[in-house]
């Protein structure tokens, strides 16, 4: 159990600032059910992130496009019922607070009520500003996701590396001082070079959510899937810390094997 989570104390977003101001990484992990909730809280993870990879880890979606508000709710209860301390966040789907603030509003109001997280995530920068602003007015924890953001990949054809030009680069520093100042309470970024990572943890006061971003941010975070080697293959980023896939098929195989022989039940 790392020092965070060494408390009986729920994780708040203060939690979470305090220790990047203390120079303390914190943990975060995607869960997606009450069961990959109580295993990656009780292995030592400080936030339960419900991400959208929902859609490709367990619905079978090509991508997070497809996924709705109705089933985020549904598996961010399932993780909310699985935490005792950690900090439960949910990913708000494509189409539910793109249209305008109020949409946004009224869609997190849905989540917050009807699953019973701490918080949300959007997808964008400069141009969500404004509806994190009218979120966070409203006493909502936003958590902002810049660099490579999923539900614009029909915009950009390719899941690639963000910020790799001199445009992008700029585009992705002034993203990030737009969402810390517009009242996000944390800033994930996903798939960009570590040195504009580091550049953006040193100028913002947000702590920053490392995926592909290099080890200078002030937390980490991977899907649980591809963390434990249950994906059928992982994104460069992503190192798998164990074969989940091979323990559960060779367990499966067995037991087969047994029933088959007559040797289960014994
Ligand atoms: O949907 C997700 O799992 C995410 C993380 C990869 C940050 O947004």
């Amino acid at each position: 159990m790392n020092e965070i989570m060494n408390t009986k104390k729920p994780v708040t977003a203060a939690t979470l600032l305090h220790a990047s101001q203390s120079n303390k990484k914190t943990v975060w992990i995607t869960a997606y059910d009450a069961s990959s909730s109580e295993i990656a809280e009780t292995a030592g993870a400080d936030v339960l992130l419900v991400g959208d990879s929902l859609g490709m880890v367990c619905l079978g979606f090509d991508s997070t496009i497809p996924v709705t508000l109705e089933q985020m709710i549904h598996h961010t209860a399932a993780v909310v019922r699985g935490r005792k301390r950690a900090w439960v966040v949910c990913d708000m789907p494509f189409g539910t607070y793109q249209q305008s603030p109020q949409q946004a509003f009224a869609s997190c109001v849905r989540v917050l009520q009807q699953s019973g997280c701490d918080a949300v995530k959007i997808e964008g920068g400069e141009p969500m500003a404004s509806t994190i602003c009218f979120l966070a007015d409203r006493g909502i924890a936003v958590v902002a996701h810049i660099g490579l953001t999923p539900q614009s990949v029909k915009k950009f054809g390719s899941y690639g590396k963000r910020g790799t030009d001199a445009a992008g680069r700029t585009q992705l520093i002034r993203d990030a001082q737009a969402v810390s100042e517009a009242g996000a309470v944390s800033v994930v970024l996903e798939n960009i070079p570590a040195d504009m990572a580091a550049e953006i943890t040193r100028s913002v006061d947000i702590p920053t959510v490392g995926i592909g971003a290099g080890g200078n941010c002030d937390a980490q975070v991977l899907v649980f899937n591809d963390l434990v080697g249950l994906s059928a293959s992982n994104p460069p980023f992503a190192p798998a810390y164990a074969d989940a896939r091979q323990l559960m098929s060779d367990a499966i195989a067995r037991w087969s094997a047994d029933v088959k022989s007559g040797r289960f039940p014994s």
